[in-house]
């Protein structure tokens, strides 16, 4: 058996007749718009916000083409990967008979998604080094499993995954293969951005809301075939990326140079950040890291979570989370930042 999109697609995605909105329908010069019931008075901003925005966000997307070298038609936006990831599930998996398979510990809107579609959710927990389990995956994938999301590098594991492990899944398996990349920024290692020609069930998923800082302006990314693209935009809501945040984006492309150095700067500070942890009694690891974020296990996770919160510093408690016993997760702040959950870790006494 061999890669089939149309055997993946669930029946009613296939015979889906997508809403097609006026400005879909319209292309060539105009003067007069009258076609979108929209208040043609104007708006009380002063821009151009009483117009429905681009459905297909064409210039963001020749923008993003540039600086990751996708073509603009292996492009998807979506408000936030999160809402990539949602409609991957609406498009291939069938509520109550499909499933997909997720790598425990892990980015937890794979299985919240699943829920909300009635998606079942097939769990092979990583290695204790946190990386794939190759033959626990391949006795867990039946013919109803339709996605496997992969994540790397991982939250909350902060670990890039191997990756002849991901090549032997995209080779292997013929359903759809995420490799969700919010943090391959930070990462020393390449995307797989550039492999869509050799894997057509391949889906790259990014972000703007990490290294990019533009967590507010919603816009996540799907890098795929162009009929998988395709179906994902038969499927989202039609303007899914607003005015705003298409334009704030488009100005902040513009700022590769400044994301760069601000990227240098998280990863100098990351590394810095472990050191001085390291260096507290209450912290007795630190796990390697390709992203933004440490996951660092100390003796009374419950305990220093609540103590870092009655001093204004919020981390998050993975201690609950498969394989991650003793654990909290730190984003690396600014120095500033980092220097006051150090110390504030460093005064820590158990009660
Ligand atoms: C692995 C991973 N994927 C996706 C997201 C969601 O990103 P977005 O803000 O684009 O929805 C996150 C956010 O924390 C994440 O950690």
């Amino acid at each position: 058996m061999s890669f089939d999109l149309n055997n993946l697609l669930r029946e009613n995605i296939k015979k889906l007749v997508p809403y097609s909105s006026a400005r879909d329908e319209f292309k060539g010069e105009a003067n007069t718009f009258l076609d979108a019931n929209e208040n043609s008075f104007g708006s009380p901003l002063t821009k151009w916000y009483n117009r429905y925005p681009d459905p297909l966000q064409l210039k963001v997307k020749e923008k993003l083409s540039a600086i990751k070298g996708v073509p603009v038609e292996n492009i998807f936006l979506g408000n936030g990967s999160d809402e990539c990831i949602d409609v991957l599930m609406r498009a291939f998996c069938e509520p109550g008979v499909d499933n997909i398979l997720i790598c425990p510990p892990t980015y937890g809107m794979y299985e919240v998604s699943a829920h909300i579609n009635d998606v079942n959710i097939k769990k092979v927990e990583l290695t204790p080094a946190f990386q794939l389990n190759l033959p626990a995956i391949e006795e867990a994938i039946d013919d109803n499993t339709k996605i496997i999301f992969l994540c790397s590098p991982n939250n909350p594991t902060g670990n890039s995954l191997d990756r002849d492990d991901i090549e032997i899944i995209l080779n292997n398996y013929h359903g759809i293969v995420v490799i969700d990349e919010a943090y391959i920024n930070f990462s020393r290692f390449r995307s797989f951005s550039q492999e869509l020609n050799d894997y057509p069930n391949l889906v790259i998923l990014q972000t703007l809301s990490k290294a990019w800082g533009l967590a507010a302006l919603r816009v996540g990314m799907a890098f795929a075939s162009q009929e998988i693209i395709h179906v994902m935009n038969k499927i989202k809501p039609p303007y899914n990326i607003n005015q705003a945040s298409q334009e704030l984006t488009l100005q902040a492309l513009e700022e590769v140079g400044q994301v760069n150095d601000m990227i240098k700067e998280i990863v100098a500070q990351r590394d810095l950040l472990a050191k001085d942890l390291m260096t507290i009694p209450v912290v007795q690891k630190i796990y390697p890291s390709d992203a933004n974020f440490l996951l660092v296990q100390v003796t009374d996770p419950k305990a220093i979570y609540k103590y870092l919160l009655e001093k204004g510093i919020v981390v998050r408690d993975r201690s609950s989370v498969a394989l991650c016993a003793g654990c909290l997760r730190i984003t690396v702040g600014t120095p500033a930042e980092n220097s006051s959950v150090v110390n504030a870790m460093k005064n820590w006494k158990p009660s």
